[in-house]
């Protein structure tokens, strides 16, 4: 089983953002304990940007993979163009956010990426990746 990990704008500045809704652990470690988790049971292939049209370029080179892992930080709210490039991604799509954001402000409510996606983890900070990739590896 192949999985891409998938970051989106800001998520790079993780342990300097508002910790009472990112938590305080940087990307590298979230990324470093998703290797962990993993072992050998499934590939990761992790990738961060804060560009919208590069993660819709970076799905679409990866469509053979079996599922994705995403967390498109604002874009989450915003991005047709990354819902429809999910939408051609035939394995498990699984939406991430560190934060709850059905309990954030009116403009988070629009969430794009679940009309895609089949699972989403939300709400535990960090523990919210470690939680979807426990459910692939179910
Ligand atoms: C986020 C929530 C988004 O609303 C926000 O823009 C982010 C992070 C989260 O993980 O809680 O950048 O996706």
């Amino acid at each position: 089983m192949k999985i891409l990990v998938i970051n989106g704008p800001n998520l790079n500045m993780l342990g300097q953002r508002d910790k009472k809704y990112y938590g305080s652990v940087t990307l590298k470690v979230i990324n470093n304990n998703l290797k962990k988790q993993a072992l050998n049971k499934v590939k990761l292939k992790f990738y961060q940007s804060n560009c919208e049209g590069k993660i819709v370029t970076f799905i679409q080179k990866h469509l053979k993979y079996d599922a994705i892992i995403i967390n498109a930080g604002a874009y989450t709210h915003t991005s047709v163009a990354i819902h429809d490039a999910l939408e051609l991604f035939k394995g498990e799509i699984i939406e991430v956010h560190l934060s709850n954001i059905k309990e954030r402000e009116e403009f988070r409510q629009t969430d794009y990426i679940s009309l895609v996606a089949s699972k989403c983890f939300m709400g535990n900070k960090e523990k919210s990746y470690y939680d979807a990739l426990s459910y692939l590896l179910k």
